[in-house]
């Protein structure tokens, strides 16, 4: 097998080209995509290990030299074989429910490498934390910070916390993935950290660590991190002077990936504003990628059923649906499809890619340039992040099976829903 690594700067990881056209095929590593839709039928997301690993690597070797964790987002993607793969590198976890606290435990997850985000954690939630023995709590409001307290000292523990300030900074993303201004829901509002930390400090059942923030998704310049991050830094400095010591400091997730023609930063160029930020000042540094490390290593397969012109305009209409992606529907977003073996060319045309639930909403793409007919298997690439996590049974259509590609090795890492399950948690009236 052999991998395609992209030109990079000397230092930097190589990034890897996961799905190459060898031919006139899309190949995920060793495995013909065709042959594993054949194989494993449509719809089917396939990751590819070598993809994911590289691009975990290259945020754990940007930090090199500076204490640090990367704790990959979960909610990005939960699948098990995949936390599973993560895991064994060494990864930590962002979690942001009991499920997917549950979920990591399962993979194989170390608890100690897990921060618990979110606005909203149920008392129960925090006692499974608690138990697990996870590495930081990021608190995110002042009745929280009580609530924790109170969980905390009837469990007989005393809770790690890191406070998740909001720094007020535009990430210049989707509305509805910018999370850092002060308009949203997220976070406290960094002029009333000190506050909290004073108040936090003393209570017994609460260890004052850390400070985090995380100002939004799909960020494509390094400007927002820079200015969100000396803010926090600003702080760090503060609670000193106030006589609370800070020793972690967690930068978020956000980093975009290329969907289109986005130039994004490296993870080595977004590392070096981190130490630019901190300075050497001695604190451990917490990462929470989620779309950088496995957006790009993941595509979602899909067979053309029929194609149908509608008043002059054409459209594939293919088995996977927006229940399946619902990326495009919900924000927009653009993701590149290719035919999984190339035609001659002939028969190209411009198509809306769309699929079999009943909205006008339900499209992958459109305005795409194709040459494709029925039968054929499409690839749909950058699906790897908020693609299967984001699905849904609506139309009462079962969700898709993933694979994960491993050099000439292919796994099952979730069997494909059965019609029957849909409803079996479901009863007739008596
Ligand atoms: N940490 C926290 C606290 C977060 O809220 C998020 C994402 C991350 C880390 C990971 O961010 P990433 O590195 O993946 O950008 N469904 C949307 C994205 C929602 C992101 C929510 N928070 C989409 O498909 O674009």
């Amino acid at each position: 097998m052999s991998v395609a690594a992209a030109m990079t700067a000397p230092g930097e990881t190589p990034a890897i080209e996961p799905f190459p056209l060898r031919g006139r095929s899309l190949f995920a590593e060793g495995s013909r995509l065709s042959d594993l839709a054949n194989r494993f039928g449509t719809p089917l997301y396939v990751y590819s290990r070598a993809a994911l690993e590289s691009a975990w690597r290259a945020f754990d070797d940007a930090l090199a030299g500076v204490p640090h964790q990367v704790c990959f987002a979960v909610k990005a993607n939960s699948n098990l074989g995949l936390l599973d793969a993560l895991a064994r590198l060494g990864s930590g976890f962002d979690i942001v429910s009991g499920g997917e606290l549950e979920r990591v435990l399962a993979a194989g997850g170390d608890p100690a490498r897990v921060i618990f985000s979110g606005v909203g954690k149920s008392r129960d939630e925090m006692r499974m934390g608690l138990e697990a023995g996870i590495r930081s709590f990021n608190v995110e409001s002042p009745s929280e910070l009580a609530r924790l307290a109170e969980v905390a000292h009837e469990a007989g523990r005393v809770a790690p916390v890191a406070l998740r300030v909001n720094p007020d900074v535009d990430p210049k993303t989707h509305p509805y993935i910018a999370t850092g201004l002060e308009s949203s829901k997220f976070g406290i509002p960094i002029a009333q950290a000190r506050d909290l930390y004073a108040r936090g400090a003393g209570m017994p059942s609460l260890r004052m660590a850390g400070v985090g923030c995380h100002i939004g998704s799909q960020i494509t310049s390094l400007e927002p991190f820079r200015d969100a991050l000396a803010r926090v830094v600003a702080l760090i400095d503060e609670l000193a002077g106030d006589g609370i010591e800070i020793t972690e400091v967690d930068v978020g997730g956000g980093l975009g990936i290329r969907y289109r023609d986005e130039t994004p930063p490296s993870p080595a160029e977004y590392a070096a504003v981190v130490r630019d930020a901190l300075g050497g000042r001695p604190v451990t540094v917490f990462l929470e990628p989620g779309r950088s490390v496995c957006g790009n290593a993941g595509v979602l397969l899909a067979r053309v059923e029929y194609i149908k012109d509608n008043g002059g305009h054409r459209f594939a209409i293919v088995d996977a649906a927006m229940n399946d992606f619902i990326r495009p529907a919900l924000y927009g977003g653009w993701s590149r499809i290719e035919p999984c073996e190339r035609r001659d060319g002939e028969g190209r045309a411009v198509y809306t890619v769309a699929g079999p639930v009943c909205e006008s909403g339900d499209f992958l793409g459109r305005d795409r340039e194709l040459d494709i007919r029925e039968g054929d298997f499409v690839a749909l690439r950058s699906a790897g992040a908020y693609g299967f996590v984001m699905s849904s049974n609506y139309n009462s259509r079962p969700r898709a099976a993933e694979v994960m590609v491993d050099g000439d090795r292919v796994h099952l890492v979730r069997r494909r829903e059965r019609a029957s399950e849909l409803h079996a948690l479901e009863s007739r009236l008596p």
